[in-house]
């Protein structure tokens, strides 16, 4: 399997940007941002091609540690304190252990707030924090001034009159060089920004394979989870199950893998909605109903434009199809639903019923036989499958049963 870097990349920061309007629902594009001034700052700092590759990875992921959880436990004061968790620095660093960077670099997102003077949460000071880290720290404040304020004299002013305390010398000197040029402002704008990163980010060749891709959809799947107490194992779950699956109805490899990156990523476009609507204890309303079920177009819309994937993202993205063409969001019918997307709806039903809910608690292997069948008969989900896979994994669950 063949997946371009660059591609996969796109769809990662995509997906990081719905995480951040999910969570600070007024904020567009932040990690896009950050990312693009961070690939002019190591230009305008001479770094090679793979190093301004990575430093536009690293920058995109900046936050990936910020969770729905850290955002409760500190938005009294609202988006600045969430910036400032100490939590989201250490989480971020953690969630990153696997992921395929061409070169990895320790403790970039753990310091991404830390002070040049050493006056930062883990005291590290001056050059000992990396230089992408750095880079990053003064993209991460150029972008938000860029978000409060227009004028950018006052903007320069502020970063200069924070050089050498919490800034680098030497990248306030490189950001300097590169924002005097009206087009570097314009460029920051949302409808140009995923262009110009597409433009300025280095082209590679390299493609991923399977394990980095599984890697990936691993990291995703914890930020996934992350976003609601009330179903934060949902995910893993569904991948667990996925797995043992595809090796009862005797997947290959490849198309095992594959299966369980789908798990993994399938409730990826949840990241967008509110967690006052994942989490609610109650009925959803009309309205709220209307939002959730557009988390599988958000699946799809993440992961739809990086070639190579398209098994993936169609048994992903086709989990709340029904076989006689109700389900959503697009109504897909029997015949355009692969026996992969078939068996990931029965394995995301069986999951959900076999785990806590806000509304409820998780329901006995008897019950869930009767849902699933029932549901069968009414044509929704393939009866052979939904068996198959409620007598081969009804032991997965056992401890809540
Ligand atoms: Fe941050
Ligand atoms: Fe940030
Ligand atoms: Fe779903
Ligand atoms: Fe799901």
């Amino acid at each position: 399997m063949r997946i371009s870097r660059n591609e996969f990349m796109f769809s990662v920061s995509f997906t990081l940007d719905f995480l951040e309007m999910g969570i600070r629902s007024n904020i567009t594009n932040h990690n896009k941002r950050v990312s693009l001034i961070s690939i002019r700052i190591g230009k305008a700092m001479g770094l090679d091609e793979e190093s301004i590759f990575d430093l536009a990875a690293y920058a995109i992921l900046h936050d990936n540690g910020i969770t729905h959880k850290t955002f409760n436990a500190i938005s009294e004061n609202g988006v600045d304190r969430l910036e400032k968790s100490l939590s989201h620095c250490i989480t971020g660093e953690m969630n990153l252990e696997t992921f395929p960077f061409i070169k990895k670099r320790e403790n970039i997102i753990k310091y991404h707030h830390e002070r040049y003077d050493g006056q930062g949460y883990f005291g590290i000071e001056g050059c000992d924090i990396p230089l992408f880290s750095r880079i990053i720290t003064l993209a991460d404040r150029v972008e938000i001034e860029y978000r409060m304020r227009t004028d950018r004299e006052e903007i320069l002013s502020n970063i200069a009159g924070d050089t050498g305390t919490l800034f680098s010398p030497d990248v306030c000197e490189a950001f300097k060089e590169i924002s005097g040029n009206t087009s570097f402002w314009l460029s920051l704008d949302d409808m140009f920004i995923s262009h110009e990163m597409k433009r300025e980010l280095p082209k590679f060749d390299i493609e991923m394979d399977l394990r980095d891709l599984l890697a990936i959809s691993c990291i995703l799947c914890n930020i996934i989870d992350a976003k609601s107490p009330f179903t934060g194992t949902h995910t893993k779950g569904i991948a667990r199950i996925a797995c043992k699956m595809a090796g009862y109805f005797g997947f290959d490899e490849e198309r095992k893998t594959k299966l369980i990156i789908a798990a993994n990523l399938h409730d990826l476009g949840k990241i967008v909605v509110p967690n006052a609507i994942i989490d609610k204890n109650g009925k959803l309303t009309k309205d709220e109903f209307a939002i959730m079920k557009s988390h599988t177009y958000y699946t799809r819309k993440a992961l739809e434009s990086v070639k190579g994937l398209e098994d993936v993202v169609e048994w992903a993205a086709n989990h709340h199809e029904k076989l006689d063409g109700s389900g959503y969001p697009y109504g897909f019918a029997r015949e355009s639903l692969s026996f992969e997307s078939q068996l990931l709806a029965c394995v995301d039903i069986f999951q959900a019923l076999t785990e806590n809910r806000p509304y409820r608690e998780s329901l006995g292997i008897e019950k869930v036989r009767g849902i699933m069948m029932d549901m069968a008969g009414r044509g929704y989900i393939n009866g052979d499958i939904a068996s198959h896979v409620i007598e081969h994994c009804r032991d997965e669950n056992q401890n809540i049963f």
